[in-house]
């Protein structure tokens, strides 16, 4: 059998020196390949991933690109998302029963959460036993007034947009921590979209408020300005003072946890065929796998067989969160299990099986299946809502807006309200949110997490905003007329919405010296910044953030002297334009072409 190729992790763009540490060749010899390929490059100069690819395939391994792997995880954690709460939707409901609610805790840097769950868990949950499993394990319950709560104690990954989206898909209370004397922050408005796009009641926590310059009365007024209306003022969001270092205010929002979990239904069968999710799995050399999994339907016994992800087992023994042995764990119950053959991914699904056979059987399936069409999710344009809908795919259109003054963004949004309410099909059209300013890789990963389209209106989009849209199949719409906005809304409704031409951002230059060339005009001295730049692309030149113009042809691109088609990131440039010589330093050249967008 032939030797499988040594697989090389590789990122967009890297220095040759950089290429030939990670082949452990030498620079000379990354180089002499680079010739033989017609490919100059010096030993500091930066090439691309195909480029790479080529010397690294010629010395025989493998080249897998960093950026592509990390697209494809992302998907596939949204795609888990989605499924989270889908377990309950086939039961019959005479079968389902009342749960304890599954609450995260969502918040600002810094704002308590960490310390806000430790002292829920010291006042609420026993000691563990000595020789018990006292690790961490990701949740806990905790009994009030003779009702479970169960905590998802999200680890320190709370930066990272995308877990604020599956912490919160995965729960059905989120408890959104504002300290007093920081107020409302970016992140903090970030996890409410992410709780309503979940469609996750919030319960809010004012941490600090012991703080000298605790302003509880500010948070309450920015919580209203986001529609969270407080109780006390004739509202339906309880907010709740904490002081949690000290222990104050625990009671109170635990009771507060339990009037939100009354109101929603939160219910489960607990004798169907027991299933959930991984929160977190690890090995230890003596009991094997260890796999966190909270059960969300169904009873898990010791002695059934799983099936988590791509690995399975039979549950040899199961313990709570203190290490007491427990036989069976019912629904919202987290618990450790012994016995499966592999490690879990946390998010994966587990659910069980007749038999390891039928158990190994599956993987089997999947691993085929997994090829062919995957986990990814759907991408949802405007141009595609109707045939969504009319097959059942989709039940509303889910929009964020963007745009650039308030002033514009309150007739949009009640237009697009009118428009929901009065389409013929009866269609929802959802706006998740609605806020001013540039299109960010927050609005993308939140439309991607929640099906959205992204609609702006006389605003741009950043560069890495553009790149994860177009590796998480998210549609941005650009309008710069309000009725044209309204009317593709409308259109899309009915199913007559034609296909567009648009420009997409390829790559960006910026200017470092400009130079003066008679009967030339001017030449800007570039650096290609990202992406890639073409000689037959239109530019654009931005000052500031703001665009001088549009849609100019290039006159002329060079590197060194020669005429180049195309100049790709890392490298310096020449660039010309027609109709524009006023270049200064800083300014940045955006390339555009032509394609599709919807
Ligand atoms: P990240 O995990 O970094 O996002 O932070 P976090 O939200 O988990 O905050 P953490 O609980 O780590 O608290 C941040 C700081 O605030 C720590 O120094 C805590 O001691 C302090 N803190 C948290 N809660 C309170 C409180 O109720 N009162 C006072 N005075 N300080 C608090
Ligand atoms: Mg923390």
């Amino acid at each position: 059998m032939a030797k499988e190729k040594q697989l090389i992790l590789v990122p967009d763009y890297l220095t040759v020196r950089e290429l030939s540490e990670l082949i452990g060749a030498s620079p000379i010899e990354v180089m002499k390949q680079l010739i033989a390929n017609g490919i100059m490059a010096s030993i500091n100069q930066q090439i691309d991933f195909d480029t790479a690819a080529i010397v690294i395939e010629e010395m025989g391994f493998e080249a897998q690109s960093e950026s592509a792997i990390e697209a494809q995880e992302k998907q596939e954690e949204a795609a888990k998302a989605q499924s989270w709460r889908q377990l309950y939707a086939d039961e019959k409901a005479e079968n389902l029963k009342q749960r304890p609610p599954i609450v995260t805790i969502l918040g600002h840097v810094d704002h308590g959460k960490t310390t806000l769950l430790d002292t829920i868990r010291k006042a609420h949950v026993a000691e563990g036993e000595a020789g018990g499993i006292t690790q961490h394990i990701g949740a806990y319950r905790v009994t009030h007034n003779d009702r479970q709560i169960t905590f998802l104690d999200t680890p320190g990954h709370e930066a990272f947009t995308a877990m604020r989206a599956r912490g919160a898909q995965g729960a059905d209370i989120a408890v959104l921590v504002v300290a007093a004397d920081d107020g409302v922050m970016p992140t903090t408005r970030e996890a409410i979209n992410h709780a309503r796009a979940a469609n996750v009641p919030i319960v809010v926590a004012v941490t600090k408020v012991d703080k000298r310059n605790a302003n509880i009365e500010r948070v309450k007024q920015q919580l209203a300005e986001l529609d969270l209306i407080p109780d006390e003022w004739d509202g339906n969001t309880l907010v709740v003072p904490v002081a949690a270092l000290q222990g104050d205010g625990i009671e109170d929002l635990l009771e507060a946890i339990s009037l939100v979990a009354d109101d929603s239904n939160i219910v489960a069968n607990p004798n169907a065929s027991p299933a959930g999710v991984v929160l977190e799995a690890n090995v230890e050399p003596s009991r094997g796998v260890l796999a966190t999994l909270l059960v969300l339907n169904g009873e898990l016994k010791r002695g059934d067989t799983i099936i988590a992800g791509e690995t399975y087992g039979r549950v040899k023994a199961m313990f709570d969160e203190v290490g007491g042995a427990v036989k069976a764990a019912g629904p919202s119950t987290p618990v450790v299990v012994m016995g499966l053959n592999d490690m879990p991914e946390p998010g994966d699904s587990f659910e069980s099986v007749k038999s390891e056979k039928v158990a190994r059987q599956i993987i089997d399936d999947r691993a085929v299946g997994e090829t062919d069409n995957g986990a990814a999710r759907q991408p949802v344009t405007l141009q595609d809502v109707f045939a969504q809908i009319s097959s059942g795919h989709a039940k509303e259109l889910t929009l964020i807006i963007k745009t650039d003054y308030q002033g514009t963004l309150q007739p949009i949004v009640s237009s697009l309200e009118t428009i929901s309410n009065n389409n013929p099909e009866g269609i929802n059209v959802n706006i998740l949110s609605a806020d001013t300013g540039n299109i960010g890789e927050n609005d993308v990963m939140l439309a991607s997490a929640s099906d959205a389209i992204i609609i702006g209106f006389n605003v741009d989009v950043d560069s890495a905003a553009r790149r994860s849209a177009d590796s998480n199949g998210v549609d941005i719409r650009l309008y710069t007329v309000i009725y044209k906005l309204l009317e593709d809304i409308e259109l899309a409704l009915h199913g007559m919405l034609e296909p567009e031409y648009g420009d997409k951002l390829i790559g960006s230059a910026e200017v470092r010296q400009v130079f003066r060339i008679s009967r030339v005009g001017a030449v800007a001295g570039s650096y290609v910044q990202d992406g890639i730049i073409r000689r037959n692309a239109k530019a654009r030149v931005v000052r500031n953030g703001q665009a001088l113009t549009n849609n100019l042809p290039v006159a002329s691109l060079k590197r060194v002297n020669e005429d180049v088609r195309e100049v790709r990131a890392g490298f310096e440039c020449g660039i010309a334009l027609e109709g524009f010589s006023d270049f200064q330093e800083g300014d940045v050249i955006e390339f555009f072409v032509t394609e599709r967008v919807n």
